[in-house]
């Protein structure tokens, strides 16, 4: 056995990545990279990361107890997200590794599609295309075209107001739009102040809201934090727009809500179980639906990367990677 300060450090790239960054990792590293980019199963993973001493992970990796059980070097596990339920932090912690993610690198990019799906949402893009493709757009019409809901001079909720919370009320103040919001605490009145933001209770914020933005990170508290009963506060006239994580929200309650016309519209990013979409979701009209894509512009996914590889390199390095979780 080679003492590891003589050695390369072995590391783990777990999904395909940027053939120019996987270069870079190959001149200081020993790589055992998934270019194929098919998930490793559970049992491929805890082998895997019991030959390494870093791994580059997503969220398609489960990292606990069980996974880590055989990972003898390992001393730190880089995520490629800023969201990191898929990371069971205490595990983690208790067995020495560093956990690290990627925030602020994709805030704009995730704000800038939160908002995109909104509008879509809201104005019906993806129906109206259809309609078009379809041939069935015969003719302008003052009441029988696809009549949306307006974004600008409405309330805009934001359901965890973080930096893609803010992001998102920062470009809301653009149109018009009043904006309240909920989160576990209250912003510093600065910022509350740059984002035009009044905190509300939930209920207040479901009643009130003309459209309803999930943006907070996903825990066992969180889960189904929107279900029959919040859908049942909203207004009829409201969209729900999920750029969170699936589990936030019962997508079963959310379908028989949208077939039911208890609320106008939603737009998904994010679902429960993806790559699955709830069969009944997959027959409304009334919503719009994108395969968890709001942080997948080049530029960004490149910085995830980057800022992954940082914290990685850091850690092996023996520093404090910038962004570590367990401190
Ligand atoms: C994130 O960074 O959390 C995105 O959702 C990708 O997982």
């Amino acid at each position: 056995h080679t003492p590891a300060a003589s050695r390369k450090f072995k590391i783990l790239v777990a999904r395909a990545i940027f053939p120019e960054a996987l270069a870079q990792l190959e001149e200081s590293y020993e790589v055992q990279s998934n270019q194929s980019d098919k998930i490793l199963t559970a049992e491929e993973l805890k082998k895997a990361l019991s030959e390494v001493d870093g791994a580059l992970v997503a969220g398609s990796e489960r990292i606990d107890a069980a996974a880590l059980s055989d990972a003898k070097n390992l001393k730190v596990v880089a995520n490629i997200s800023v969201g990191y339920n898929n990371l069971d932090v205490p595990a983690i912690t208790a067995a020495g590794v560093m956990a690290t993610n990627t925030p602020d690198v994709l805030t704009d990019t995730t704000a800038d599609f939160g908002f995109a799906l909104l509008m879509a949402t809201a104005r019906r893009m993806t129906e109206s295309e259809h309609w078009v493709r379809s041939g069935k757009w015969d003719q302008w019409s003052i009441v029988n075209n696809p009549l949306g809901m307006d974004l600008h001079h409405s309330t805009i909720g934001i359901i965890g107001m973080g930096r893609i919370g803010q992001g998102i009320a920062k470009r809301a103040l653009g149109f018009g739009m009043k904006v309240v919001y909920h989160n576990r605490s209250h912003l510093s009145d600065a910022d509350e102040k740059s984002c035009g933001a009044t905190y509300v209770s939930k209920e207040e914020l479901l009643r009130t809201a003309d459209h309803v933005v999930l943006v907070l990170p996903y825990t066992a508290q969180n889960h189904h934090t929107i279900g029959a009963p919040e859908l049942a506060l909203m207004k009829t006239t409201a969209t729900l727009i999920n750029i969170a994580r699936g589990g936030i929200v019962d997508d079963g309650a959310l379908a028989q809500a949208l077939q039911g016309g208890r609320i106008f519209a939603a737009g998904l990013d994010v679902f429960e179980g993806e790559p699955q979409v709830h069969p009944e979701l997959l027959k409304c009209k009334n919503i719009v639906l994108a395969p968890h894509i709001a942080s997948a512009t080049e530029k960004t996914r490149r910085a995830m990367v980057d800022l992954a590889v940082e914290n990685l390199r850091a850690a092996l390095d023996g520093k404090r990677p910038p962004s570590l979780i367990n401190t």
